[in-house]
Formats: C-alpha cells, structure tokens, sequence
C-alpha cells in the first residue's frame, strides 16, 4: 500500500517534470528580449572611435585612419557583415531600413529601445554625412576587399590597405549615391522632433546628394567593378535607387516636386505585370520596397484601391504567398523563406517586414483584400501570419529547435564566420594579430570567444539542418542588412498597434 502511493507520487511527480519540458521546449517567443539584442548586434559592427556609452563591450576602436589618403575624415560607420571592409552601399541600404523601421514602429519599441536604435542609425548617417561632406563626390568604399578577405583579423588590428574609393560626376555611381540620399532622408524623418536641426542637415545633404545621383547617371559598376564584384556587384541598376530615394525625399520633404519625379520616372521600373523584379527587396533591388512604400501611402491619403502602386505592391505580395501561382519564393518543409543568392535570411527578414508594413495600411483603410490570382483574394491578416511564422521560425519555432539569433534562446550559432567574435579580443589578447595569425581560429572547432550578440547568420540549408560551422559563410555569416528589417519586425510582434 505505501510502496503503491510513492510509486504514484513518482509516476506523478515524472508526469509533471515531463509537461514542464514539453512546455519548456515550445516556450513562447519572447519579441522583448529578441528586439533589444537585434539592435544590441549594431554595436559589435561599429567602425571608427567607439563612445563610452558602447555596450559591446569586447569591441575597441578601429580603422581610426579611414579617409587619410584622400584628406577626409571617414571614421566610423559600421563593418556590412564578417568581415573588416566597409561597403556603403549594403551600409546606407540599412540604414534606410533601419530607419524605416523607427518611422512604422518605433512606437513599439518602448523608449529604451528606441533610444538605442536611434543611436543605431545616427552611427549610420553620421558616417553617411562624412562621405558625402564634399561636394560633387560620394565616397563609397573604404578598404579592399581582396586583401582585408585573405585575411582572418580583429577589426582593432587590421594592418590590410584603407583605400578610399568614391565616385564622381566624372565616374558616377547612381545607386550607391541615391541609396545614401534614401538613407539620409529616412532617417532625417526620425530625427524630426528629437533633434530638429541634424534632422535638417540630414534632409538638406538627401536633397543635395539625390541631385547629384540623378544628374549624373550611371553605375558604379563601371569605374569600381573590380573592387565591387562579387562582394557587392550592382545587378540591378541604379533606376530602381532614384525611384527609391524620390519616395523617401517625398515622404520626409513633402516637396511635391519629387512626387513629380517618381510619376514621371516610374516608367523606368517597368510594368508591374510584366517586372521579374517585382518581388525584390534588398541592398542591391529596391523595387518592392519602393512600391509598397508608395502604395502604403496613397492609402492614407485615400487614393482610389486601384493605382499602379497598389497594383504592383500586390503583384509584390502575390510573390510571396505559398497560396499565389506567381509564387516567386520557395518556402523549406519548417517554413523559411528560400531566394536565390548568398545569405538567405535577409530575404525573409526584408520581405516579412515589406508585407507587414503593407498589410497594417491595408487594414487600416479597410482594403483587407490582396487579389493574387483574379478572385482568389487574401486577407491583411495572412500578410501578417506569414511575416510573425517567418520571425517565429528565426526565434527557434523549426525543426533545429534553434535560434538564430546570437545570444536569444538556449541554442544558436556558436561558430559564426565573423572575424571579431571568432578571435580573442585585445582584453584576452592585447598583442597585435597579424594577417595569418587568425587562421588557427578560423580552423578552430570551438565556440567563439566573444559573443555578438543579436547577430542573425545567414541561416540554415533549404532543408532546414545547420551546420554551424564557421567555412561554410553562406550559412554562418551575420550582416547588417538582416537584422535592419527584423527590428521593426520584432518591434511590431512585441507590441502590436494599429496605425495612428
Ligand atoms: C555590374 O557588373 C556585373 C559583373 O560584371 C554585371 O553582371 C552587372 O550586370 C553589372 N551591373 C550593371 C548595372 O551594369
Ligand atoms: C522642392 O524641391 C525642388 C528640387 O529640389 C526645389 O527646386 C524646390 O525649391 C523645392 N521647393 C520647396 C518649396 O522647398
Ligand atoms: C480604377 O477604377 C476606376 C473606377 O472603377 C476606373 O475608372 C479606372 O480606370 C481604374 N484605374 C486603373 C488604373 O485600373
Ligand atoms: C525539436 O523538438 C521537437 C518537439 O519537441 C522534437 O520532436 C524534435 O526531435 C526536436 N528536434 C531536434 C533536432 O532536436
């Protein structure tokens, strides 16, 4: 009798610890803590003379010579991804996302957090400012590629050669500069009331740079290719950047004569129906951005549901929805995103975040139907459904029980290929590391030393298995522009609000 009721007490007692785990193991994302490590990930990738209020704190100054072969100061700004070079056209690119992340959701973000990502993107146009202070010329570059790649080296004793590469009237570079305007008018939004006059200065250099991008058309492809392929190689032109920084300086300027620009000028994106590049969004493609963007606002201002904008942001959305015959995504067994090209997640981080901007303006103005394919129409409420299954899946709801978020959950990349994170810091390890001096490292089969925190690496394999191994770069390799999107991402999923 006594030893039958312990034995239950035990078969009890293992009953509770067994739903504990089982409920332990489908844990609730927790937006909150993923939000403010997602905009933590920006300090670890600072250029320059980092501030006392930095919290990464494994992080030192670095590059503080950028600029001093031209005579310009171009310290700071942020490394794009693993590696020590910074590329301004993938840096401006998320610049402008992270700032539009603050203009549709910083009310989300509660004021600590949104004190940090303004800082984030400030650490953005500040640099911005810099390669834009002569007049005439966007520096574009600072580094190269090839020598600062065949090295494996803290950021903080990098001895590689700090070029300087700009464009010019008479070697110009249309989308480098007109995302530089996009990002610096964006951002000029956010800093309307908080600091009215770098809000200014902000518009007034967009508008400056905007001219000189337009008035002197053509690719930085060209003159810079060679430094430029096949790190950040432009595909897509450059008609898609003016179009882009139009609607940003529209939006931040309300001077009708960039509304003009962008009627005008769209011709240039081609046909909605027609454009493969419709369902496009990131540093190099900025033509779904630009129309959901634009679509989202002649909705607030009630234009008739059937303008060209709106027509192609839905041909954008019809992209996307596993339902749509134009599907032009694939989606794993788990659920991720899967496009075509290197670090696959800043595909359903950009494109998740492009359809829950569009489906809240829908939803505001009562448009709830996105028609894909001539009466198979789709609520806003499955726009948002399928960004929050994408963020889930980011947070650890796959098939790897993993995060994929550095430092979120009890399991994520450990082995990520990121130069600073994978080497000791100058506090384990004061002494200069030279070129070489990384590659035992780099081969190492450990844990990083130091962890960057709110990195979001390029992902798992289209069967949903990671490998967590630091070679395999596709997989492993954090960069700026994933995490730009999942900010406001996560902001909205934290706290959800209607439109004001
Ligand atoms: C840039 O160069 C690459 C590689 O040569 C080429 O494939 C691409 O079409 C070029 N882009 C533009 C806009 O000319
Ligand atoms: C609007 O922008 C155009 C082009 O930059 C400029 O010429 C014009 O003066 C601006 N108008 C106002 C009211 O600021
Ligand atoms: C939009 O709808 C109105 C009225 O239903 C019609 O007259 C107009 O041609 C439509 N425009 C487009 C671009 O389809
Ligand atoms: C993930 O969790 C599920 C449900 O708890 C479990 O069935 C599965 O085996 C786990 N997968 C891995 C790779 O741990």
């Amino acid at each position: 009798m006594r030893l039958s009721s312990s034995f239950s007490l035990v078969l009890f007692l293992l009953g509770v610890v067994i739903i504990l785990k089982v409920d332990s193991e489908q844990v609730k994302p927790n937006y909150a803590d993923a939000l403010s490590k997602s905009i933590l990930f920006f300090e670890g990738q600072r250029s320059g003379k980092l501030p006392s209020s930095q919290r990464m704190k494994w992080r030192k100054d670095s590059a503080l010579r950028d600029g001093q072969d031209v005579g310009v100061d171009l310290t700071g700004g942020y490394y794009d991804a693993g590696d020590n070079v910074k590329f301004n056209f993938p840096m401006a690119f998320t610049t402008t996302v992270l700032a539009w992340s603050v203009v549709e959701f910083g009310n989300s973000m509660g004021s600590d957090e949104l004190v940090h990502v303004t800082e984030a993107v400030k650490w953005g146009t500040d640099y911005l400012l810099k390669s834009t202070s002569t007049k005439n010329v966007v520096y574009v570059m600072v580094g190269d590629p090839y020598s600062d790649h065949s090295c494996w080296q803290r950021p903080e004793d990098m001895d590689t050669k700090r070029t300087s590469f700009f464009v010019s009237d008479k070697n110009p570079g249309s989308e480098v500069s007109a995302e530089t305007a996009a990002a610096l008018a964006a951002s000029s939004i956010i800093f309307k009331t908080s600091n009215p006059d770098y809000s200014q200065q902000l518009l007034e250099r967009a508008i400056q740079v905007f001219d000189f991008a337009d008035k002197n058309r053509g690719s930085f492809n060209d003159s810079l290719g060679y430094w430029l392929c096949p790190f950040y190689c432009d595909f897509s032109g450059y008609q898609d950047e003016l179009l882009w920084a139009a609607a940003w300086l529209y939006k931040a300027s309300k001077n009708q004569s960039y509304w003009d620009y962008v009627v005008e000028n769209v011709h240039l994106l081609g046909s909605s129906r027609e454009n493969d590049k419709i369902g496009e969004f990131g540093w190099d493609d900025k033509h779904a951005g630009f129309f959901v963007l634009l679509a989202s606002d002649l909705i607030m201002k009630g234009a008739p549901a059937n303008n060209t904008f709106r027509t192609a942001a839905d041909a954008f959305v019809c992209t996307v929805l596993p339902e749509s015959s134009t599907i032009d995504v694939t989606y794993s067994p788990g659920g991720l995103m899967f496009k075509k090209g290197g670090s696959n997640m800043q595909h359903p981080t950009a494109l998740s975040f492009l359809l829950l901007i569009y489906a809240r303006y829908l939803n505001h103005a009562n448009y709830k139907l996105v028609d894909c394919d001539g009466g198979k129409a789709t609520g806003s409420q499955r726009l948002i459904e399928i960004a929050n299954g994408q963020v889930d899946y980011i947070l650890g709801d796959n098939p790897m029980n993993m995060s994929y978020i550095v430092g979120y959950g009890d399991k994520f990349p450990e082995k990520i290929h990121h130069r600073g994170s994978s080497l000791p810091s100058l506090e384990q390890h004061p002494e200069h590391l030279g070129c070489k001096d990384g590659t035992l490292y780099f081969q190492s089969n450990k844990p990083n030393p130091n962890e960057l925190t709110g990195a979001v690496v390029g992902g798992p394999l289209p069967d949903d298995t990671y490998p967590d191994s630091r070679k395999l770069f596709v997989q492993s390799e954090p960069t700026t522009y994933i995490n730009a999107p999942l900010v406001g991402l996560l902001a909205y999923f934290n706290s959800p609000q209607d439109l004001q």
